[in-house]
């Protein structure tokens, strides 16, 4: 088969008629763990970060992991054995880091709302750093780390107010967004960190949006936050790093973003050339690292005929692939095991009672039900945020090195769905 039907995933490929990852035949996974099954390349994770540790060589910089994108705990595993860091969201990602045997003090905490309950556990673990998203939460912030004896570093979160070009969904640095502390509110922003007593000034965060495919908003949106750094400097407050936040984005059709490694070449130039060469450079990569890392694999169900549509029902739906239908997102799908059958044009479907689920439309397909189908670069933003709509257990996870295929997660059975709930007396 043409490597270039399976774009950036050099790591899945056909032998003869049957689809490999890495050393490992996907059907026999199907076969032995059953359907909807996730399937990841360990080695696909690793030569992914590996563009950004080439384009960030002989600096002082750290890459971390947006896990929002994939936290589940053998994928982080991957990663902080690595040696990268963390960017948090959330109390359960930050236990999650933990479990996975990610340092603390390589963990920074974004997110717009953050409690404080969060607050005191991230600073008793010792986390890296907070980006801050808003004045009132560094108040809350220094009062907490105060009640503890502590001083929380922060970074304060900007607001460039650069379009990415994305769906707007996943644009995050627009000034109608809730991201950030606005543009001309940012210096403000610093004078009172700098004053609080329970904060230290670190560093300064930007995130413009996810699923970026042009360097354009990239090189808009350094400028805009070098030129904060100049004047929150010149008001007397030192920063230390610059994170720069996640957001590249992946093939999933007909795409072509940038790759990591020149990305940052170019960003790396505009940095120096403007004297801030001298800085830790922070980054917060989620999809780049691991979307198109893994496979969701499905078994058709059945083929569904119709006057104006025909429809494949198949057994992943929107509750483990929920991109179709939040942001008619494209994910390409592929046989398992090639057949020499003429194709058919159709609809992929799930079995959820919605209309909305949907996995793909207007495919050519040759397969039968029985047979598995592979739907590509999902291993970013679907295991992270399936849920068990329609009482369906969510997926079992496997995580391949080599020749060998570790379950990393184990289905959800209907039990495990209904453990936490009670019958009334
Ligand atoms: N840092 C911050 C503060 C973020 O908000 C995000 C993503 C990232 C880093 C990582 O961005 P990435 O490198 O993955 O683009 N569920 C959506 C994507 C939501 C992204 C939210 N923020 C999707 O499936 O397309």
């Amino acid at each position: 088969m043409n490597p270039h039907l399976l774009p950036g995933q050099p790591h899945f490929h056909y032998q003869g008629s049957e689809l490999h990852v890495e050393q490992v035949p996907l059907a026999a996974l199907a076969r032995r763990y059953g359907t909807p099954l996730f399937v990841y390349s360990r080695a696909s994770m690793l030569s992914a970060l590996a563009a950004y540790q080439r384009g960030f060589a002989g600096r002082k910089a750290r890459i971390c992991y947006a896990m929002k994108a994939n936290s589940s705990l053998g994928i982080l595993q991957v990663f902080a054995r690595a040696g990268c860091g963390f960017d948090i969201v959330s109390g359960g990602e930050l236990e999650r880091v933990l479990a996975a045997g990610g340092k603390p003090g390589d963990i920074i905490f974004s997110g717009v709302g953050k409690t404080r309950a969060e607050m005191r556990r991230a600073l008793e673990v010792g986390i890296g750093c907070f980006n801050v998203e808003s004045e009132a939460e560094l108040e809350v912030l220094s009062e907490v780390a105060r009640s503890v004896g502590q001083t929380a570093a922060v970074s304060i979160r900007v607001n460039p107010d650069v379009d990415p070009k994305t769906h707007p969904y996943i644009s995050t640095g627009l000034k109608g967004n809730k991201f950030g502390v606005a543009h001309d509110r940012v210096l403000h922003a610093y004078q009172r960190a700098a004053e609080l007593p329970g904060l230290r000034v670190a560093g300064i965060d930007c995130h413009i949006g996810s699923q970026i495919t042009d360097s354009s908003p990239y090189m808009d949106a350094m400028d805009r936050v070098l030129d904060l750094v100049e004047s929150i400097e010149r008001a007397g407050v030192r920063l230390h790093h610059i994170d720069f936040g996640g957001g590249l984005g992946i093939a999933y059709h007909k795409e072509q973003p940038p790759e990591a490694d020149a990305l940052w070449l170019q960003l790396l130039g505009r940095v120096d050339e403007r004297g801030f060469g001298d800085r830790e450079l922070m980054i917060e990569p989620g999809r780049s690292l691991v979307g198109n890392a893994g496979v969701c694999l499905t078994e058709v169900l059945y083929l569904k005929p119709g006057d104006q549509k025909n429809f494949c029902v198949v057994d992943a739906a929107m509750n483990d692939l929920p991109r179709p239908a939040m942001y008619q997102a494209y994910h390409a799908i592929i046989p398992v095991q090639q057949a020499a059958r003429e194709a058919h044009t159709y609809d992929v479907v799930g079995p959820v009672c919605e209309s909305g689920d949907w996995i793909a439309r207007d495919r050519p397909l040759a397969a039968q039900p029985g047979e598995f189908l592979a739907v590509l670069s999902a291993g970013a933003y679907c295991m992270s945020m399936a849920s068990n709509y329609n009482t369906r257990g969510r997926a079992a996870e496997v995580l391949v090195d080599g020749t060998e295929a570790h379950l990393i997660r184990e289905r959800e059975s209907p039990a495990d769905v209904m453990r936490m709930e009670h019958l009334w007396p």
